[in-house]
């Protein structure tokens, strides 16, 4: 599958500021390796003026809202539905993030049900999930992640799905699990998922231009989201190419092995 780089802006960039990011970016992507998907996920209010740049630029960029309320629409002051996403230009939605669930108290019912209405308004879910480090210690990391994804997708067969693992111990700390932890539970979440073939499955959590082409050198990671350092154009640039670099010449290696 194509290997996925989104960057999560959080609450960070204006429009103005997203649209000088883009036009920046936009003179430097022809370096790099054209079979990647690049998408990113801004706050609401830049989606926009984003989609107008992508558009009048002819950029291959994709965009992600950062959440969405399950409802189709109705009295909820503040929020966001699924059509109006689609309809500011979004591909994809980021549903789940660790600082959802932590601050603003999303529970797993309730991603369930925002991944059913991301799927019947066409928008891609990007489901996160992963451990504390209590869980982690207490060995239960597999075990919250499986249940994680399983309450999440509950019924829901949404046709296409990125799962993005973040342990919360990794997100903007500076730590991380080493590839080889990471390439193991997305082994585990892809069983747990059998029946979906259409899933992609992506390492998040203080992704760097130095740690990426260990990540992206296992087969069974096909991408990341990258929360602080995408912020600069620089730094995401150099952890798509570092990051592409590693899946090429790994990839090129299996060929290798295999016909000789
Ligand atoms: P980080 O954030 O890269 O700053 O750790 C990742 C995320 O929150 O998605």
């Amino acid at each position: 599958m194509t290997p996925c780089f989104i960057a999560n802006w959080k609450m960070y960039k204006t429009g103005s500021e997203a649209e000088a990011y883009l036009r920046t970016f936009a003179n430097q992507f022809a370096l790099l390796e054209p079979a990647t998907e690049i998408v990113i996920a801004p706050p609401a209010t830049a989606l926009a003026p984003l989609r107008a740049c992508i558009d009048a630029l002819a950029l291959p960029v994709t965009l992600a809202a950062q959440n969405l309320h399950a409802a189709p629409e109705g009295a909820y002051t503040g929020e966001l539905s699924a059509r109006m996403l689609r309809e500011a230009g979004c591909r994809y939605v980021l549903i789940g993030h660790s600082e959802r669930r932590t601050h603003f108290g999303e529970t797993d019912a309730q991603i369930c049900l925002k991944i059913k209405a991301a799927g019947e308004a066409g928008l891609i879910p990007i489901l996160c999930v992963g451990e504390t480090l209590r869980q982690r210690q207490m060995g239960e990391g597999e075990s919250v992640v499986q249940r994680q994804v399983e309450v999440a997708l509950g019924d829901n067969r949404p046709s296409e799905v990125v799962i993005a693992y973040e342990p919360v111990w990794a997100i903007g700390t500076g730590k991380t699990p080493s590839p080889t932890e990471v390439a193991a539970m997305h082994r585990h979440i892809r069983t747990s998922l059998a029946p979906f073939h259409n899933v992609r499955i992506l390492y998040g959590g203080s992704v760097t231009p130095q740690n990426i082409a260990g990540f992206m050198q296992e087969c069974d990671i096909e991408g990341a989201l990258v929360g602080g350092q995408s912020l600069s154009v620089g730094l995401f640039m150099t952890i798509i190419e570092q990051g592409m670099k590693s899946k090429m010449t790994r990839r090129h290696a299996a060929i290798g092995v295999a016909s000789a």
